[in-house]
């Protein structure tokens, strides 16, 4: 043991002066028959695991561990996996965004405080990713993330139809009276029919996208499906890379720098990513204490057309994507037309340059070019005015181009439960001009910042054939949603932002290519408006809700809790038995 190089694990497993802490360590983890040898001081690697049957999209992550226990033995490591709170999209409530940031502490302390030298970090569903990215970044001892990959594309009579998007669109038509109870119920399994997560350029694709952007996963670590034999094959070798980081001392902090975040908002234009980016890249980069603002959204995403033709911007799907050549395809060309920090470092000790620069693309219309995008001006803009003072943002490749210029006359619902009470109201004062308002959805005001932006037009106007009105609220929306819809305006109404001071028949500007968002309404009326205004507040009981409303931040902040922002490092003090 003496020659050998000392890991962090060797404080648990070779203490020479706490021989008795030794044997409790060391002698109960015997007891699940691991030999002898594999405490000789070899590196012991966590695999940070969400696997849960009420996270579907997670539901295969035990076989993608085992793919990854394979490659760390390989290399000569000791793998130990351990779970981790595991948000599901799909099933958990009020919203598992919520729960990203206790997710991260739940990762953080079990990262820093049991025998690890190195981590695997398995992520799927939209909130696993950036809550173990998160919590892994202040921890900051080598780190590789393992998404589990999307579902096949989904099919239904004839058609395809993707995650979420799917959704939207059949619920429309259901609205509209054009598909029966009977077909939407079918579309179900029809829809979601392997294992894996959303695979459309839902928040789970983005997100797999974003670290693989970043450098911190292998390169095609966002598209290959769940089910396909690569992804195993990705999974096998990042686990014996992992056991080389830790001997490269290869933390996440020397790899993850402001460069690879601005790759991250340019890979995000050019594949037409979620909004949801946004706020945990700015979550993430707060952790790594990397300013990021959305400044550098507008800087970075300027000039980046949407290359990728997948729902719900475009047309095609997740898998589709991987035959086309993935995330690797779409760095390539932003490398040629040097748009990206070509020096970034990534988790296999190459450049983004190195890793993708010779990247293959096979399918023109599922990764455009540069010359005939599917968006000319894609990314995610950020508009600013007296509506949003610290912005709201918008994504131009879901939007309508006919509504980027628009004055409406605003129809204003002061929480979700009074848009779902008056939306289809025959009396509801609205036309395809007017501008639906929600208010008192934000971190603090709806508790996790529901997904409910993108608000369901009224059936009224639904039936005239109308698919989209402009949208304002401090919510976010689903990645796979679509339209032209303005969220996440900060500050939110519930600490009586702005947006709290909208009322019916405002009249307000919207100017995309200006980033201009403004309430035709004079200062002095907003003011007096906001000094009588009574946000909606959430009926808190207490427990981590209470923690939660009384530390998050706001949206353009990352809406992480204030006390979490930076690095808290790896060392823990020793407990004597
Ligand atoms: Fe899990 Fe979409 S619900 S990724």
């Amino acid at each position: 043991m003496s020659e050998k190089k000392r890991y962090r694990s060797s404080e648990w497993y070779h203490s020479k002066s706490h021989k008795r802490d030794t044997f409790v360590h060391r002698g109960w983890m015997r007891n699940q028959g691991h030999p002898d040898h594999l405490f000789d001081g070899r590196p012991v690697i966590g695999i940070c695991n969400t696997w849960s049957e009420l996270t579907p999209c997670n539901g295969h992550f035990r076989e993608i561990a085992e793919s990854v226990k394979k490659g760390v033995y390989e290399a000569g490591g000791f793998p130990l996996e351990f779970p981790v709170f595991s948000a599901s999209e799909s099933n958990l409530r009020p919203t598992a965004m919520l729960f990203r940031n206790l997710a991260s502490m739940d990762v953080e302390e079990a990262i820093r405080g049991n025998p690890m030298d190195g981590v695997v970090l398995l992520m799927g569903c939209d909130k696993t990713t950036p809550s173990l990215l998160m919590g892994a970044a202040s921890v900051d001892i080598p780190t590789i993330g393992v998404s589990g990959g999307p579902m096949l594309n989904g099919h239904h009579k004839g058609k395809t139809i993707g995650s979420g998007t799917g959704v939207w669109q059949l619920d429309a038509d259901l609205s509209a009276g054009k598909i029966t109870e009977q077909d939407f119920k079918e579309a179900e399994i029809s829809m979601s029919r392997s294992k894996g997560n959303c695979m459309t350029m839902g928040t789970a694709s983005t997100m797999g996208s974003m670290v693989e952007a970043l450098g911190m996963a292998l390169p095609h670590n966002a598209a290959i499906p769940a089910v396909d034999a690569r992804r195993y094959s990705l999974a096998h070798m990042s686990g014996k890379r992992i056991v080389e980081m830790v001997k490269e001392n290869l933390t996440m902090s020397k790899i993850v720098s402001k460069a690879s975040f601005e790759n991250a908002i340019k890979v995000n234009g050019a594949i037409g990513g979620s909004t949801n980016a946004v706020i945990h890249l700015a979550a993430i980069a707060g952790r790594l204490e990397i300013d990021l603002t959305l400044d550098d959204w507008e800087k970075c995403g300027k000039d980046i057309p949407t290359l990728v033709n997948l729902q719900p911007s475009g047309k095609y799907l997740m898998e589709d994507f991987y035959y086309a050549g993935g995330v690797p395809a779409v760095i390539k060309q932003l490398l040629d037309k040097k748009l990206i920090n070509a020096d970034a470092l990534t988790v296999n000790g190459k450049t983004i340059e190195e890793n993708n620069i010779k990247a293959d693309c096979w399918n023109k219309d599922v990764i455009k070019n540069f010359e005939s995008p599917l968006v000319k001006d894609g990314g995610i803009k950020i508009l600013r005015g007296n509506i949003a003072p610290d912005g709201a943002i918008l994504k131009p490749s879901a939007a309508s181009p006919e509504l980027m210029q628009h004055k409406g006359k605003a129809v204003v619902f002061e929480s979700v439960e009074e848009f779902q009470d008056k939306i289809d109201d025959p009396k509801l004062d609205v036309d395809e001009n007017s501008i639906l308002v929600l208010k008192n959805c934000g971190p603090k005001g709806y508790p996790g910042m529901a997904e409910v932006g993108n608000m369901r037009l009224p059936q009224k106007i639904l039936k005239q054939g109308i698919r989209d009105m402009i949208r304002i609220s401090d919510a976010r929306m689903s990645g796979t949603a679509y339209g032209t819809v303005i969220l996440h305006t900060s500050p939110e109404a519930a600490i009586k932002g702005p947006l709290a001071a909208v009322q019916n028949g405002d009249l307000i500007e919207v100017d995309v290519n200006n980033g201009k968002l403004q309430l035709e309404v004079p200062d002095e009326v907003i003011a007096k408006r906001l000094e009588t205004y009574k946000p909606i507040l959430p009926d808190i009981k207490g427990g981590y809700q209470k923690m939660y409303v009384d530390h998050v931040m706001q949206a353009d902040k990352g809406a992480d809790l204030d006390f979490l922002v930076g690095k808290r490092g790896s060392e823990v003090k020793r407990h004597s038995h």
